[in-house]
């Protein structure tokens, strides 16, 4: 992305309540499947953004959350929101880089992550966070999958070029089980977790076209983001975001 836009993909990706596909609800049908989780947990949480599962997984689980970003604002977001709800004793929002997290001391017994992964890949992921956890701890993962082998050529088209590592469900359990986990579940996320997301963004889409109309390359990229909106409304029988829980074997 050209430097001068990315201010504008922070004006359209601040402020949101997540940043990605999810809910409550979701997370808790994955955190009911950690049958052998602690009392008090140790979680990590990799790429926790504004930090809205962060305090929800604080409500679930007794332990403590080290919650890491790369976005400084969501980072303070989080620090202020876990102040407000009392739970700063509980909840450590810190920066750290996901290719690096060699700076994490003691392992974990779960690491979360919602629509991170792909950042370092899914495979990459799968292998190293198995180094940052305890024997038998637990990953929860959503990530982006295609549930039909053969999808729609416009939608296989955008996908190729915006995700080309976009896989099945079946390929994924596989490389799960490769890396040496044990499958707990997965399940694919509703269409209502998707427009917990969308609706914000498609919000601010409509009022920032009005504040860049005279600005071509800013509507460019407002155009890019509704089209990735418009192809979910047309084509979300197609792919989904997909929470996958394994177990370290
Ligand atoms: C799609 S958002 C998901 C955020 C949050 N989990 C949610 O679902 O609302 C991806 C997040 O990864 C963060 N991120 C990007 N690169 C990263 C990296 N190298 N290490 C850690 N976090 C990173 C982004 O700042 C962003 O908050």
């Amino acid at each position: 992305m050209k430097p001068e836009l990315l201010e504008l993909f922070f004006e359209i990706h601040t402020d949101n309540p997540r940043e990605g596909p999810g809910s409550f609800e979701s997370m808790r049908k994955a955190f009911s499947m950690l049958q052998d989780l602690p009392p008090n947990p140790r979680i990590l949480e990799i790429g926790c953004g504004p930090g809205t599962q962060t305090l929800e997984l604080a409500r679930l689980a007794n332990g403590t959350i080290t919650a890491i970003d790369t976005y400084q604002p969501y980072l303070d977001r989080l620090t202020q929101n876990a102040r407000e709800q009392g739970l700063e004793n509980r909840i450590n929002a810190q920066y750290g880089d996901m290719f690096d997290l060699s700076f994490l001391g003691e392992p974990f017994d779960l690491i979360w992550s919602e629509g991170a992964i792909y950042i370092l890949g899914f495979d990459r992921g799968f292998k190293a966070w198995k180094n940052l956890l305890k024997p038998q701890g637990y990953l929860a993962v959503t990530e982006i999958s295609w549930l039909q082998s053969n999808p729609s050529t416009e939608i296989q088209s955008f996908w190729n070029e915006n995700y080309p590592n976009m896989r099945d469900i079946e390929t994924n359990r596989e490389q799960i089980r490769q890396a040496g986990y044990r499958e707990i579940g997965n399940f694919v996320l509703p269409e209502s977790d998707w427009w917990n997301y969308y609706d914000s963004i498609e919000a601010k889409i409509v009022c920032l076209k009005e504040k860049y109309r005279n600005d071509r390359s800013s509507i460019d990229l407002l155009n890019s983001e509704q089209r990735e909106i418009d192809l979910y409304r047309k084509y979300s029988s197609e792919y989904s975001y997909v929470f996958y829980i394994a177990q370290v074997a």
